[in-house]
């Protein structure tokens, strides 16, 4: 069982914390195969409240790993799940039954009539009765013995969305804006998510005798602190367990990030002064204090608990000017260094002065939205720049999208009489299958090749506007990323290779990645997973000796400025010029398939963004630049 001691001040519930996916999913699932093993030893069943959505998925692989090969048994397990949507047919891949299927049920030996899921498929005048009929079912088998838990962006439990009553039991509810856009990418639409679910209640869910609640990734951070830190309020289901005595928050790193004890450990416990740590601290004063670092005074340190610290310099000058330099110098126009200059304090060296440069870019359009401007300073600048594109992103085009392109190749032909019978078939099963694809459902083959090949091509047409030569684009298709669905593969040895030859072939000296830690199941944290292995199978070569790894946050969020090591501003020209780069995406463009809860389009996340980084470090007292990508370097020696 998780050690409950609670020992960190800020903190209202038991809060663990993992540095790997890997562990935390293993520690859960120990616990909970604990209580199985316990329950059976004394003749009794276990009952379980489960949840679905990307979080649990590993635990229940490591559940279904334990049944197979140490003998963990279900058969004593009844299991009640946490929420379904309302009115969907009951097969449908979306459903939470299929999900459970999926993912645990059809793996292991547990009695299905001992199966519990809300109902998604009945009349709405039996939903009462069928929500009391829950309750009464769950404490019919004496109550849950553990409750799995995640956690929503606006702080949800189950499906009990901001204000929920504690209070509430097991009920239909409307599902909110977030809610909605977060399941928008199983649904194929928003508009085709459900507009409602049942849900176990806040009451039902604090009734259990243990509750476990999993968040992982950086976008449920601030929720996450929220929920552990602030008040107890209906705003925050999630919040409602500072209530419960038996609850731990079991976090990885990124969904910890702004917990106090993280993000501003000085004032939390004693820390070690260490260069990232002062800078960290000084930076976060400023931007606190909304004041330039040049100007914060020894009162400011005194007052926001940094007294420590100030007290290691001789005056608070000295500190502030130590600081200051140190941003200073990650501010540079030459991504690829500075010819003949003095390296000494600069982000890269200067030589080899014409460097081969090797951008990974995890789907067709990352490179230019993520790190346009410095791409281009690359090639302006003579640098020899590869692009590899690891996965074809072949789902996110739209249906109408791919059938437009199918159709061309059709009339093409026709209109040069060119007699294509291929052609023709593809394009009429393309039609066939399109008239009566239900939401979410994987397309047939040749649909998806030609989503993948309108990708490439737009990826193609982003390098020729920058001035990338032809032979030096590379398209890895990694095999990981071809089901056709969200749900991926493992990545794998052949991922692995394809990466490393890529590698091997241009030999760089730069490589830059896109450096999503945080997101433990998307495509970025796999790509950048496959370079990491990769680079360590290769690291001991020459060449990799002279190679430097750069990387660059491909979602939405930037590094924290005390992160950053390189930051290459962008003058408002160099701005449209990259805007106009991510226009060739157009598959990506008004209104794209994956939107989520962000309404912009990728150029203005992106844009935005950039200035925000910029309108930072002009804050802090640097110089004032229109907009501004940044890296981390990641040392792998
Ligand atoms: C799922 C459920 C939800 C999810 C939550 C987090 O049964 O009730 O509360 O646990 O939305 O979802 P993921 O893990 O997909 O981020």
């Amino acid at each position: 069982m998780l050690n409950q001691t609670n020992t960190f001040l800020f903190e209202k519930i038991h809060t663990v914390i993992y540095s790997s996916a890997e562990i935390l999913s293993k520690t859960i699932a120990a616990e909970i195969a604990d209580i199985i093993t316990e329950k059976q030893s004394r003749g009794e069943k276990t009952v379980l409240g489960l949840a679905t959505g990307s979080t649990p998925k590993e635990i229940y692989k490591e559940l279904i790993r334990m049944y197979r090969e140490e003998g963990l048994s279900f058969k004593n397990v009844v299991c009640f799940n946490l929420d379904e949507y309302y009115a969907l047919p009951a097969n449908a891949c979306q459903s939470y039954r299929q999900y459970m299927k999926e993912n645990l049920f059809n793996h292991v030996d547990v009695d299905m009539s001992l199966c519990f899921i809300p109902a998604t498929d009945i009349i709405q005048q039996d939903v009462k009765k069928h929500c009391e009929a829950y309750e009464e079912k769950i404490a019919a088998f004496g109550g849950l013995d553990f409750q799995l838990l995640g956690i929503g962006r606006n702080g949800h439990i189950g499906f009990n969305e901001p204000g929920s009553h504690i209070n509430s039991v097991t009920r239909l509810i409307t599902l909110d804006f977030t809610t909605r856009s977060d399941a928008a990418c199983e649904f194929g639409t928003k508009s085709n998510v459900p507009r409602k679910a049942i849900t176990m209640g806040v009451a039902t869910i604090m009734k259990a005798k243990r509750i476990v609640l999993v968040a992982m990734g950086e976008r449920k951070a601030e929720i996450v602190k929220k929920a552990v830190e602030g008040p107890v309020t209906e705003f925050i289901p999630a919040s409602y367990l500072q209530g419960h005595n038996n609850t731990t928050f079991v976090l990885d790193n990124s969904a910890a990030a702004a917990l106090t004890r993280i993000k501003t450990p000085w004032l939390t416990d004693d820390v070690n002064w260490d260069v990232k740590t002062i800078k960290k601290a000084v930076t976060h004063l400023a931007i606190t204090l909304n004041k330039p670092i040049l100007k914060l005074t020894a009162n400011d340190y005194n007052e926001n608990g940094l007294s420590d610290l100030l007290a290691l310099y001789k005056q608070v000058h000295d500190l502030n000017i130590d600081v200051f330099n140190q941003l200073q110098q990650t501010i540079t126009g030459w991504p690829g260094g500075k010819p003949g200059a003095d390296d000494t304090n600069r982000p890269e060296r200067a030589w080899p002065e014409k460097k081969r440069v090797l951008i990974f870019s995890p789907h067709p359009d990352d490179d230019i939205i993520s790190m346009g401007g410095t791409f281009q300073r690359l090639v302006d600048q003579g640098h020899e720049v590869h692009v590899a594109y690891q996965t074809s992103g072949n789902i996110a085009v739209a249906d109408d999208e791919a059938f437009r392109f199918a159709e061309f190749v059709y009339d093409f032909n026709n209109q040069f009489a060119i007699k294509s019978p291929e052609a023709e078939n593809i394009f009429s099963e393309a039609l066939e299958f399109l008239k009566t694809k239900e939401n979410g459902k994987k397309d047939i083959q040749s649909l998806r090749y030609i989503k993948g090949l309108i990708r490439k091509g737009e990826a193609k047409s982003t390098c020729r506007f920058v001035g990338v030569h032809t032979d030096n684009i590379h398209f890895l298709n990694l095999p990981f990323y071809e089901t056709g669905t969200i749900e991926k593969k493992p990545i794998g040895e052949e991922d692995y290779r394809i990466i490393a030859n890529c590698i091997e072939s241009i030999k760089p000296h730069q490589i830059y990645a896109a450096g999503d830690l945080a997101d433990p199941h998307g495509t970025h944290k796999v790509c950048l997973d496959g370079i990491f292995e990769a680079i360590h199978r290769l690291k001991y070569n020459d060449f990799m000796k002279d190679c430097r790894v750069w990387l660059y946050k491909g979602a939405w969020a930037e590094w924290d400025i005390d992160l950053i090591e390189m930051a290459v501003p962008m003058s408002p020209d160099q701005v449209l010029k990259k805007r106009y780069g991510i226009f060739k995406h157009q598959s990506q463009k008004d209104g794209v398939v994956f939107q989520g809860a962000d309404s912009r389009e990728f150029w203005q996340r992106a844009e935005d963004r950039n200035r925000e980084t910029a309108c930072l470090y002009n804050k802090l007292g640097l110089a004032e630049y229109e907009a501004m990508e940044a890296f981390v370097r990641w040392h792998f020696a």
